[in-house]
């Protein structure tokens, strides 16, 4: 057997401000026709009380309580985040004393843009050790502080929110099978920093993107599917980026999956960049559709550009 890690619990929190699209009709020139026939979204919340780290909070404690990990056996806490409240201290200090985890903890924020999450999985599985095998990983996200709400091409994606896994080291027949890569463009996607002399706003030219995403997500999928040794069959669930209902719908469709094998909770809340995978893993679990011996296949792609995809295996989960 060699190392992998599992999926041992989940957790998730919302902005309680949900925004339809007849909200934002009010703010530019669409229509809610429009954004649901284009991307698939209804609706997607906004913070108003909240923010990046009371976000972050709420899906850490809520996923470590599910897990019943002790948190003296946590090794690794991991934020992936475009969005962090301070550049310094990071996000995933600051949770280490909310989460009461021990000093030797290994705590840092990472951003792998929208393949954010898929990036942290592979990073934190090389923290876990045989003395300290959990890790917590959180993807929270406030997308809404960087969106320019007179740009009615970018305003009507996004949204926020935050959600977290619990995992741990196990014996795996497959180990760590992961494909990821970054592509080095500034171009098509970018959001200038908040000490730059132009407004901290998203900027992306939406149909190059989704060129990318449909192109770079099968071969994703496949490349992890030939280091597992798997087929299609062999997996349970894919968890893609929720950037847009139309991409997935078109990998789907191109790589023969039944609808029921491609989880999609767009609808709801719009593109949170990486936290709409562990969202998403939460929402599947809330749903009573996850369990243990399960083979799930996350996939993210995103500003970069990056992509990553993973095999993730489903442990006792509580
Ligand atoms: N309401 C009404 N009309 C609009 C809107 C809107 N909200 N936004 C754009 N339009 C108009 C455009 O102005 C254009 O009008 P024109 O033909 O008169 O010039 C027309 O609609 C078509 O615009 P396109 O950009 O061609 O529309 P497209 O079908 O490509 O959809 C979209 C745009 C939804 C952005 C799509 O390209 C997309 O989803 N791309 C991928 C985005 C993505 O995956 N991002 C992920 C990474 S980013 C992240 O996750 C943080």
């Amino acid at each position: 057997m060699k190392k992998g890690i599992e999926l041992l619990a989940t957790g998730s929190a919302l902005p309680a401000k949900v925004v339809t699209n007849e909200d934002l009709r009010r703010l530019v020139d669409t229509s809610d026709e429009w954004i649901v026939k284009r991307t698939g979204i209804r609706e997607r919340r906004h913070c108003v009380g909240e923010n990046q780290f009371s976000l972050a909070a709420g899906a850490a404690q809520a996923a470590l309580e599910r897990s019943g990990v002790d948190p003296a056996r946590v090794a690794a806490c991991i934020v992936t985040t475009i969005c962090a409240d301070n550049i310094s201290p990071s996000c995933a200090c600051l949770l280490q004393r909310a989460l009461g985890l021990p000093e030797q903890t290994v705590c840092f924020d990472l951003n792998g843009a929208c393949a954010g999450f898929v990036y942290g999985l592979q990073v934190i599985s090389g923290l876990l050790t045989e003395d300290r095998p959990y890790g917590i990983l959180v993807s929270s996200e406030t997308l809404s502080r960087l969106s320019d709400f007179t740009d009615r091409s970018t305003c009507v994606l996004f949204g926020d929110g935050a959600g977290a896994a619990v995992v741990g080291l196990c014996d795996s027949p497959y180990g760590l099978c992961g494909d990821f890569g970054s592509r080095s463009n500034r171009e098509v996607l970018y959001i200038p920093s908040a000490t730059a002399s132009e407004p901290s706003y998203i900027h992306m030219e939406g149909q190059a993107v989704f060129k990318f995403a449909v192109d770079i997500i099968p071969r994703c999928i496949d490349r992890v599917l030939q280091q597992a040794g798997l087929t299609m069959d062999g997996v349970d669930l894919v968890v893609m980026h929720q950037a847009n209902a139309r991409i997935i719908d078109h990998v789907a469709k191109h790589l023969k999956l039944p609808p029921e094998k491609c989880f999609k909770n767009i609808a709801r809340y719009g593109n949170m960049s990486s936290a709409c995978i562990p969202i998403a893993l939460d929402d599947l679990y809330r749903e009573g559709r996850l369990s243990a011996g399960m083979r799930l296949l996350p996939v993210g792609f995103g500003g970069g550009l990056t992509w990553g995809g993973a095999l993730l295996e489903v442990g006792d989960i509580k």
